[in-house]
Formats: structure tokens, C-alpha cells, sequence
């Protein structure tokens, strides 16, 4: 069970589905574009939509709003050093400025950034730092149903040769995404940390944590890693962030947050040079662009968040929803993680070619008959057609994510979620694809215009 009891609540939107078609013909069958109150269950992020905590009101009342050096400063700073044992760190408004304070003064244009997966900003800031973004998944991540506990991996052999080669452009960081939301939210084992880390350290190349969600990856360690079986999930998220040299975080996610991030670094130059564009850019070195009651918040949910009680109950929903989804006909990507499920719509409408979006489609189904939003990532989001709607790239897989909120909803919601998926199961020949009508040459799933096939 939750353990945890509800103190404050907000009423669900509830639509009907005449409203609900209404609005995604408004919006042109773009989910981004509904506004919020016309969704009832929103899965389109787990980030900054978590609930918090009573203690960690309390903490963000009890906040320091000095210009400069506020007591939020030292108690964020003192719990975020216990935490990963290292000694800089910078607070920054979320995960992607911090990506970028760092990318922008550690990697020198031309070179290479290696990582098991980059997550969409990561890769952007690494480009826009004149960089190239290099990922090489483990071998077991692109067998969709294989149930191999930790499909985060790093291939080695891949990261070893990557590192050696004498011709290419010089590797500037090998960048270790926990857990892998990029690769469908898997874990990355700690021998898997260990060897990368020993690796970086055999060539000279910093190894540095995207820990978004570090205590999710630390809980699947204890289940599933020979010889973690015995530690808490706070013992594996402090023996993985002292095997790297520094991490980038958005706490928005493992932070149970609505904002917030850090820089966390062990070398002192490094550290210093991101200071000073952190006070150009961000704000004050210790307040980041964040208000004070927002570092002791941040502290409080980064304590809270390895308690394994909490971590157990997520991880059973995620199964649990996991579970009915597939006794409904719909595959997953297996096994299912533990901040979100993706949902195999390619498998599930064979009919709907990649370029008409069967990703897409689906995600329009959830919220047509059930006003559940979730995001499509398939051919929407990484296909190219030519300038007459011809196919050109198509994506890998046709995926649909639904991400799974901390503490937001219950069994109950999440049954609904289920029995929607259940129902469209039921008839997905009846599902229609999509066309493109309008679009933008970057990042277009957020503001693209379709219409029905
Ligand atoms: N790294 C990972 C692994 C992420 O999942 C995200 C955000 C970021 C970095 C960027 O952090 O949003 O605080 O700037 N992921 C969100 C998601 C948006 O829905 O998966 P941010």
C-alpha cells in the first residue's frame, strides 16, 4: 500500500467525450497543446508533477530568501555533499541548465560526448557546445520484450573501442544516464558504472551522472544486481555518485520538486568556471535561480526519495499497471521500469504504417476515451519525411510513454488507465492514423498540427 495518507487534493477535470473531441480537433491532434484542466490523468511527464511532501512545505517555510548566502544554501549544500560525496555544488533552476553551465565550460568544440543514452536536452546542450552526441546502448536494449534486468547498460566493448580510437575526434566525457529514460527508463547496474568509470579513468575523460532519477536506478539495484541484495537504496545512490567525477540533476524527478537541479563536481577548476557562468547566467552561486524555500524543499525530497518503503510501492504500481496492461493484449517494453511504461503501439496497430503515426494514434485514443494524456515517442518524434510527406527516416520503434507522476495518484487511477488500454485493445483495427498538416524543422512533436487518415 501507499505509505503515505493524503492531506490536500484537487479535483480531477472531468470531460465528456464529445469535449474531448472536441479539443483535440481544436488543438490539431496535438496533445501539447490541450490545456491542463481538460486532461483527467496526466502522464506526459513525471517531471516537476510529483506531490510533496508536509515536511517538505514545512522545510520551504522555514526557507532563507538572503540574496547571498542563505541558511537554504548551506542545509541544500550539506545534504546534497552527504548525498554524493562531492564537494562543489551548484544549485540551477532545473536539469538542463545545469547540462548546459557544464557542457558549455567542460567540452572543448569538436570533440565527443559518449553515454548509454543522451536524453533529448543533454544531446542538444552537447551539440550546442559544438559537440558531437555518441550513444551506445548495451546490446540487450534493442530486444523490446527481453526481460534482462538492466537494458541502461553502457555496451563496453563499444565504450572501449570508442575511447581508443586513435582516429576519431577526442572523447570530452562519457556521460551515464540513471536510469536510462532515453533506452525506456532501464537501470544501469553498478559493475556496469564500475567498469565505465574505470575505463574513463584508464583514458583521461571525466565520467559524469545524469542522476535525474538515481534513487529509482539505486532501488532496481538492490532487486536485481547479485550483491546489492542486502543494501539500502541510499547505500547504492552514494557508492554510484562517488564512482563518477561529478553528475548533472534535475530534481524535478528524484527531487520529488516542481523545480530545481544541481551541478555536483570534485574538480575545483571545473567547478570554478561553472560558478562564474552559473552567476552570468542563473543566479547567485548559492541560490542558482531558485528561491530559498526551493533549496530546502529540494534537500527534504532528495532524503525522502531513497526511503525504500517509498521506493517498493512505486515500483509495485509500475508493475502492477504493467501487469494489466499486458493481460489486455498491449505489449511493453520489457521490463517495465519504474518513472513510466512504454507502450509497444507499433505492435499493437499493425495496420497504422510508421508515418502515419501509430504512436500517435494511440496516445489520441487514451485521451479520446479515457482524457488520459501521455507522449508518443516513435516516428512523430524522431521520423523524416521529404517535402511531399514522403517517408525519409523512420524511428526505431513506435512507442507511447506513459509517465508515472511521484505520489500524485492512486491504484484506483491508474485501474482507469488500464481498463482505457483494455478497451482499445478490445478493436485496434478501428484506430485511424495521422497526417502532418503543419510543422516546424526542430523539436516539431511540440508544436506540430495534424489531421486524421
Ligand atoms: N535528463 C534526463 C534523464 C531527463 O529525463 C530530463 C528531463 C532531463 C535531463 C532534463 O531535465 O527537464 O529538469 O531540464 N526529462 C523530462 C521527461 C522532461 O519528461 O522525461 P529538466
Amino acid at each position: 500500500m501507499e505509505p503515505y495518507r493524503i492531506k490536500v487534493v484537487e479535483p480531477l477535470p472531468q470531460t465528456t467525450r464529445q469535449q474531448r473531441a472536441e479539443a483535440l480537433e481544436r488543438v490539431s491532434y496535438n496533445l501539447f497543446d490541450l490545456r491542463a484542466d481538460e486532461v483527467t490523468i496526466d502522464l506526459l511527464s513525471d517531471s516537476g508533477t510529483g506531490a510533496i511532501s508536509a515536511a517538505q512545505l514545512s522545510a520551504g517555510m522555514n526557507g532563507d530568501e538572503s540574496y547571498a548566502g542563505s541558511r537554504s544554501f548551506y542545509r541544500f549544500h550539506e545534504t546534497v555533499s552527504e548525498l554524493t560525496g562531492y564537494p562543489h555544488i551548484l544549485p540551477v533552476h532545473q536539469g538542463r541548465a545545469a547540462e548546459r553551465i557544464l557542457f558549455s565550460t567542460l567540452l572543448t568544440p569538436g570533440s565527443t560526448v559518449l553515454s548509454n543514452t543522451h536524453f533529448d536536452t543533454t544531446r542538444a546542450n552537447v551539440q550546442l557546445a559544438g559537440c558531437q552526441a555518441r550513444d551506445l546502448p548495451c546490446p540487450e536494449a534493442k530486444d523490446l520484450d527481453s526481460p534482462h534486468p538492466f537494458k541502461g547498460d553502457i555496451d563496453l566493448k563499444a565504450l572501449e573501442q570508442a575511447l581508443s580510437a586513435a582516429d576519431a575526434s577526442p572523447v570530452a566525457a562519457v556521460v551515464m544516464t540513471i536510469t536510462n529514460n532515453g533506452g525506456g527508463g532501464q537501470p544501469v547496474s553498478m559493475e556496469n558504472l564500475r567498469r565505465t568509470a574505470e575505463l574513463c579513468r584508464r583514458h583521461g575523460v571525466p565520467m559524469i551522472l545524469d542522476a535525474a532519477r538515481f534513487a529509482e536506478n539505486a532501488w532496481l539495484v538492490t532487486r536485481h544486481e547479485p550483491g546489492y541484495q542486502d543494501r539500502t537504496p541510499r547505500q547504492v545512490a552514494e557508492e554510484a555518485f562517488r564512482l563518477a567525477d561529478g553528475c548533472v540533476m534535475s530534481a524535478k524527478k528524484d527531487g520529488i520538486v516542481h523545480i530545481g537541479g544541481f551541478i555536483g563536481l570534485t574538480d575545483p577548476e571545473l567547478a570554478q568556471k561553472c560558478e562564474r557562468l552559473l552567476i552570468a547566467t542563473e543566479g547567485f552561486a548559492t541560490y542558482g535561480g531558485l528561491a530559498g524555500r526551493d533549496l530546502d524543499m529540494m534537500a527534504q525530497g532528495l532524503v525522502e526519495v531513497t526511503d525504500p518503503l517509498y521506493l517498493a510501492e512505486r515500483a509495485d504500481i509500475a508493475a502492477n499497471l504493467a501487469q494489466r496492461v499486458r493481460a489486455a493484449g498491449v505489449d511493453i517494453l520489457e521490463p517495465p521500469g519504474m518513472h513510466a511504461l512504454y507502450l509497444n503501439a507499433g505492435r499493437l496497430l499493425p495496420h497504422i504504417p510508421p508515418h502515419q503515426y501509430p504512436g500517435h494514434a494511440l496516445a489520441c485514443q487514451l485521451y479520446l476515451r479515457g482524457g488520459i494524456r501521455s507522449a508518443e515517442l516513435g516516428s512523430l518524434y524522431l521520423g523524416e519525411e521529404d517535402e511531399h510527406g514522403n517517408p525519409v527516416k523512420s524511428a526505431p520503434y513506435e512507442l507511447v510513454r506513459l509517465a508515472l507522476p511521484r505520489r500524485v495518484y492512486t491504484r484506483s487511477h491508474y485501474d482507469h488507465v488500464a481498463q482505457t488500454l483494455a478497451d482499445i485493445a478490445k478493436d485496434p483495427s478501428s484506430v485511424n492514423g495521422y497526417r502532418i498538416v503543419e510543422q516546424s524543422p526542430i523539436l516539431r512533436h511540440f508544436s506540430i498540427k495534424l489531421e486524421p487518415v
